[in-house]
């Protein structure tokens, strides 16, 4: 159980991704997200408080909490005793696969070309995120890159907003995007929820092909 389900990919269009600098904010932005429609969140793990994020959002009615970007065993480890149900990776190594699959942690891998996407294949990872999305080609070329792949689905990352999402959300191979347009650092830090909210609401009801 160390790939991520199609099922949660498939609860949302949209998978927030949250830099959050003061766990003080965690629970409320999570909540927020959570009453708008998307419970599926991905904390990064690029601020000092991000662990203490993901435990206060673990805690959370109705969310589901992953943690990105893992790079080592150590991260795989402590986003796990932190809560974390499933993490999340920019690329994939060996070493960080098997840290998952040996912590039980299902992993969104990120794969660019593919290469990258077949070798993940062939560790058994169906679902991928495919990363850095809008610079590598964005929708038209993950739907060329997954063509003659249509085994593999995807969450397309980086750079994808209110504007393009839909342009991925089209595609056959696409489950749902991640982004942190729903989550504005200067709306978190005004803890303006009922924007947020409202922006999880807006994002929650893009229409999926
Ligand atoms: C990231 O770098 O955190 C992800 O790519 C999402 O960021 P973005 O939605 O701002 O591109």
């Amino acid at each position: 159980a160390s790939r991520l389900s199609e099922d949660l990919c498939r609860r949302a269009p949209v998978i927030p991704v949250l830099v959050v600098d003061d766990a003080a904010h965690a629970a409320d932005l999570a909540r927020a997200l959570v009453a708008g429609g998307l419970p599926a969140l991905e904390v990064t793990l690029r601020t000092p408080a991000a662990l203490d994020v993901v435990r206060e959002m673990a805690a959370v009615e109705g969310g589901i909490v992953g943690a990105g970007t893992l790079l080592t065993s150590a991260d795989v480890e402590a986003a796990k005793k932190a809560g974390a149900r499933f993490g999340v990776s920019p690329g994939a190594t060996d070493r960080l696969l098997d840290a998952c699959e040996a912590n039980d942690l299902p992993l969104l891998p990120g794969a660019a070309t593919s290469s990258e996407v077949m070798r993940l294949l062939e560790r058994g990872y169906t679902v991928q995120k495919f990363f850095p999305a809008e610079a590598n080609g964005g929708a038209p070329a993950l739907k060329a890159i997954g063509a003659p792949l249509p085994q593999v689905r995807f969450c397309p990352t980086g750079g994808v907003s209110l504007k393009n999402a839909g342009d991925y959300l089209a595609l056959s191979n696409t489950l749902c995007v991640g982004g942190s347009w729903v989550a504005p650092k200067d709306k978190v830090t005004a803890g303006d929820w009922a924007g947020i909210q409202a922006l999880a609401r807006e994002a929650a009801a893009l229409p999926r092909g």
